[in-house]
């Protein structure tokens, strides 16, 4: 066996999604279309993954600054995928087995990559049979079925048009033949670039023809050409992750609403309505109902919790049955312990809701610890904020907090202490007792009245 050497392909301007970006950064499921590519890629174990970059390069190297196993290939001027792969060939030993990938290619499964990596033979193509061919190059097969040329739609003629057997681009070959079927490309066609796809025929003039392994599912190998494209696989995607979580026993309401962009851990039992999006690591326990119209990013939902309509969670944690929503925005380290509420229009920072704590109604809750059983009347605000940094608020166990309080932090709050409503707490309350901060009511009698009082 040959060590195995990738050579993704991502230098083109992708002209026809007339973006500012590099095409290659352009989101799939919230992520590049290239790391689509080298998450695929990185299955398959190679030695190294040779990226050929070139438009708008530094952006798309610095997306990926991060990942130490990429080799940078610099295309200055893009010349075609012959000469891409000919640059790439460079840095790569005499005895390795090469395939190559395109960075706009991001549904792509390790499975058949295998296939084409352990084939036997010095070239091997990745085919389909396809209704509509427009735009692919044409493969062109002997009676044996295997390659004898691929012609790029532009300088093909009507006949070979006709052909359905398209070329997906994708391709594997040994290291020693390619570098010199690459070096013999001209580039004496319509665009004047260089084709890898010519040497399909050099291959069989040599008595080498390719051999065609046929994709089993046509969506792995659609390319993301224009915004029209990226959009079918966008939804080629959904419905793949939707595929994939209902056989882990998740019960959609609509396969067809739902969308998942990261990784998902999933209990049983667990059950999504429709125009649900999780994001990044989602973790939903046993018995976990979604809504509607939740977007949940980077969470873990314990074992009952319900979240109802038209939430936006982020960073939150609930520990068991705890209810959120409808209308509750939870952003980066909410915490609810076990039987905790979350109303509707309540928002919720870096706090945490003791056990069985309830904020049934528009709140604010941010940089605070608030004990079990304390309840947070309608429109109580902590006041996190002085304009300069964030202070901390702290309720004590089966405090009740009444409606229309302002907890000015940093401020403590005692347990089993009550705060009147429409205060604003400045000071901190002692625990068990009632503090109220508001003028007293007074009721100042009108003339009207007094007219009417010497009337009588
Ligand atoms: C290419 C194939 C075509 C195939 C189709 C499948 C050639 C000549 N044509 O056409 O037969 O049916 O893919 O999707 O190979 N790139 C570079 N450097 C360059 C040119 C391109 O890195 O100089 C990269 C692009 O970024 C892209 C890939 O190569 O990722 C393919 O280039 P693109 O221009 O999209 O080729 P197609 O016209 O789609
Ligand atoms: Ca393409």
């Amino acid at each position: 066996m040959l060590p195995l050497y990738v050579i993704v392909l991502a230098a083109g301007e992708g002209k026809r999604m007339r973006s500012e970006q590099p095409k290659v950064l352009l989101p799939l499921a919230g992520r590049p279309l290239l790391a689509h590519v080298l998450d695929c890629a990185r299955a398959l174990d190679p030695m190294r993954i040779n990226v050929v970059y070139g438009h708008r390069g530094e952006a798309v190297r610095s997306a990926f600054s991060s990942a130490q196993d990429l080799h940078w290939i610099h295309q200055a001027v893009q010349r075609g995928t012959g000469h891409a792969v000919r640059l790439a060939l460079e840095d790569i030993p005499e005895q390795a087995r090469v395939l190559v990938l395109y960075g706009d290619v991001p549904l792509l499964r390790p499975g058949v990559l295998q296939r084409l990596v352990d084939a036997r033979t010095p070239l091997v193509l990745l085919v389909a049979e396809v209704l509509d061919p427009t735009g692919y190059g044409r493969v062109m097969r002997d009676g044996l079925g295997q390659v004898r040329a691929v012609i790029e739609e532009r300088d093909a003629d009507a006949e070979q048009r006709s052909i359905r057997w398209i070329n997906t681009g994708i391709l594997a070959a040994d290291a020693r033949r390619l570098r010199v079927w690459a070096a013999n490309v001209r580039d004496t066609n319509a665009q004047r670039e260089f084709y890898l796809t010519d040497i399909f025929a050099q291959a069989a003039e040599e008595g080498l023809p390719g051999l065609c392994i046929e994709v089993p599912d046509v969506k792995e190998v659609l390319g993301a050409n224009d915004a029209m494209q990226l959009a079918e696989l966008e939804a080629h995607f959904r419905e793949r992750a939707a595929l994939e979580i209902m056989r882990k026993g998740v019960r959609l309401a609509d396969p067809r609403r739902f969308d998942q962009r990261g990784s998902v851990r999933v209990g049983h039992d667990v059950e999504i309505d429709i125009d649900v999006i999780l994001e990044g690591e989602v973790e939903l326990g046993d018995g976990v109902h979604i809504g509607p119209f939740c977007q949940l990013r980077d969470v873990r939902l314990g074992p009952g919790t319900e979240v109802l309509g038209h939430c936006d969670l982020q960073g939150v944690v609930t520990d068991g049955l705890c209810r959120i929503g409808p209308y509750a925005r939870l952003r980066p380290g909410s915490e609810l312990a076990e039987g905790a509420a979350v109303g509707n229009f309540v928002e919720m920072k870096n706090t945490r809701l003791g056990a069985h704590a309830k904020a049934g109604h528009l709140s604010y809750l941010g940089d605070a610890n608030i004990g079990q059983h304390v309840n947070i009347g309608a429109g109580t605000i902590t006041c996190n904020y002085d304009g300069h940094s964030k202070h901390h608020t702290e309720i004590g166990e089966e405090a009740f907090i009444g409606s229309n309080t302002a907890l000015v932090a940093p401020v403590h709050i005692g347990a089993r202490a009550t705060v009147g409503a429409g205060s604003v707490i400045t000071k901190n309350a002692p625990a068990g007792q009632l503090t109220l901060a508001r003028t007293r009511q007074v009721t100042v009698p009108t003339k009207h009245e007094e007219c009417g009082k010497t009337d009588g």
